[in-house]
């Protein structure tokens, strides 16, 4: 196994970290890392935010789902789907120009290019994930940044085409953080990976395919809590899919989607 397919089989989400700053040049490798991942035409169809003031890390801990943690990472990046950049560039380019020597219809950003940005933005989020793993520093996703997206608008001054898609909190793993044991997957190979065309499971797949993995806090809190008897099917149903930050999410996503389509604000 070599040492990038060793990092990646091995890599685990850190949520707490010791108090070490980062060194500036751990943090700009970081950045240079994902500054360099695939990205559709190469239009870097994204922006990060290195968030540095501890009040902006506080609000965004509330903001995300009460996450405490998150104010305590030492390196904390939003990446942004952003095609912003882009739009100020067409009209700093005078594209109305071409547009009449081409017989091209002027347009905004629409649902295509908010998923290609999204995209871009996410690949070059996972280059840092890995690259900071690659230098000892531990990582942990907040998908919650794209609830409250009022509010996270205003926090981080995003104009019309720069929305929020993913968080990264970065740090040095304490001891406990490393010694923990990997999360399992519920669904193995065999139920995520298909040959050509897709397959839905059935009733006898899933008996067969789903792996139970051994859950620490459900054993643990099995007295007192009713989640406790609850299969994984049920858990992950009513601990994510039916929770308060799942409706959150979906809501604040009508509202990205509302603006990012609406007319141009300016
Ligand atoms: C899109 C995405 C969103 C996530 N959001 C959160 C989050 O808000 N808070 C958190 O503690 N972990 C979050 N995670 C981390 C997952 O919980 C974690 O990856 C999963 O439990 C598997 O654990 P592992 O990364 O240690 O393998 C997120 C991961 C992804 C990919």
């Amino acid at each position: 196994m070599n040492e990038t397919i060793r990092i990646l089989k091995n890599r685990k989400s850190v949520r707490k970290y010791t108090g070490e700053p980062l060194p500036e040049a751990v943090k700009q490798e970081i950045i240079r890392a994902a500054l360099r991942a695939p990205s559709a035409g190469a239009m870097m169809l994204y922006s990060i935010i290195d968030v540095t003031e501890q009040p902006v890390k506080d609000e965004l801990a509330l903001l995300c789902d009460h996450q405490p943690f998150i104010a305590q990472a030492p390196f904390v990046l939003v990446f942004l789907a952003d095609y912003q950049r882009w739009m100020d560039y067409f009209r700093f380019s005078d594209v109305s120009s071409a547009c009449e020597t081409f017989g091209r219809q002027p347009r905004y950003p629409a649902e295509g290019d908010f998923l290609l940005a999204c995209m871009d933005a996410l690949i070059a989020a996972q280059n840092a994930v890995v690259a900071a793993e690659s230098l000892g520093v531990g990582s942990c996703y907040i998908g919650d940044i794209i609830e409250n997206y009022e509010k996270v608008r205003a926090l981080l001054a995003l104009p019309q085409w720069a929305a929020p898609i993913g968080m990264l909190c970065f740090g040095y793993p304490t001891q406990q953080q490393m010694d923990r044991k990997p999360v399992e997957r519920l669904f193995d190979g065999r139920a995520v990976v298909y040959a050509n065309r897709y397959r839905r499971l059935n009733d006898a797949d899933f008996a067969a395919l789903v792996s139970i993995p051994e859950r620490e806090t459900i054993v643990d809190a099995e007295a007192v809590n009713p989640l406790a008897r609850l299969n994984p099917g049920q858990h992950n149903y009513i601990r994510k899919f039916t929770a308060d930050f799942s409706l959150e999410m979906t809501r604040s996503v009508k509202e990205i989607l509302k603006n990012w389509q609406g007319d141009p604000e300016s």
